[in-house]
């Protein structure tokens, strides 16, 4: 209950609460980034959700049942505090089942053949949990093929880290950030914006528009969303001196 296996629980709760003023304009970006995905499937189903810390409720009224997915057991009661009742006014079923929605996506989906998916910042965290990055971003490149013929979206880390303190802050500016190819991330190249850049130049770049500062965190998100998809970057004041570079697409089949 105090960490749900290190990527939740009460811990995330309460930096989560103090922290919703400092990360409104991350809160914004994603908002608007929801805005524009409109889908024709009604059912959603929720994976690793929290509390819904930062998902727009406007967005989540636009389906008639929602099934949530997180191992944290305090999900039901906070995610019902922050969207549960405007949800209901509005005839959005929800549903909890608290599980490991990724080693059991398998079961979910066939569970629920007509939904679509998000992964709410949770995929990032894959890492952490297995300890091991290679095989985080071996099991998270094999996610899309799982998902094919479905609608589904994620919202990941990608980069985190400490920034220089000494500098003024960095700007909300969300990225454009497209993987050209399926080579390892040494020869593998990206458009960012407008430019082809090597992988290793790209993240460079992301990682100069923070003022990055020491050690970076790599979260083997890299090959979650497959080659030739168009991705938007949203920077995150996690800690007020340390930063994510958040990662949010949305894939038909
Ligand atoms: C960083 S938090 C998500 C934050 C959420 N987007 C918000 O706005 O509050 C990650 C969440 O994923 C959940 N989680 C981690 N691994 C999971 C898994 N394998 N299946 C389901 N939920 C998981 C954690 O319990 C936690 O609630």
């Amino acid at each position: 209950m105090v960490n749900a296996g290190g990527t939740g629980g009460l811990n995330w709760h309460v930096h989560a609460a103090r922290s919703l003023h400092r990360w409104l304009p991350t809160r914004e970006l994603i908002a608007a980034f929801l805005a524009g995905v409109h889908t024709s499937e009604k059912h959603l189903l929720l994976i690793g959700c929290s509390a819904g810390w930062m998902l727009p409720t406007p967005w989540l009224a636009r389906f008639t049942r929602i099934d949530i997915y997180d191992i944290d057991p305090l999900v039901p009661l906070l995610f019902g505090l922050r969207h549960g009742r405007a949800l209901k006014a509005q005839g959005v079923q929800l549903h909890y089942h608290r599980q490991d929605a990724i080693a059991g996506l398998p079961a979910v989906l066939n569970a629920h053949p007509e939904a679509c998916l998000w992964f709410d910042n949770v995929l990032g965290q894959v890492s952490f949990r297995l300890g091991d990055e290679d095989v985080a971003e071996r099991q998270l490149s094999q996610l899309k093929h799982l998902l094919a013929k479905r609608s589904w979206g994620s919202l990941h880390d990608v980069y985190s880290g400490p920034i220089d303190a000494d500098m003024a802050l960095p700007a909300y500016d969300s990225l454009s950030w497209t993987r050209m190819d399926e080579l390892p991330e040494e020869s593998a190249k990206v458009r960012i914006q407008a430019d082809v850049l090597s992988h290793e130049d790209a993240a460079q770049q992301l990682l100069g528009r923070l003022n990055a500062k020491g050690v970076w965190h790599d979260h083997a998100t890299r090959t979650v969303f497959g080659p030739g998809t168009t991705t938007t970057m949203l920077p995150w004041a996690f800690k007020p001196h340390y930063w994510h570079w958040l990662q949010a697409a949305w894939v038909r089949p």
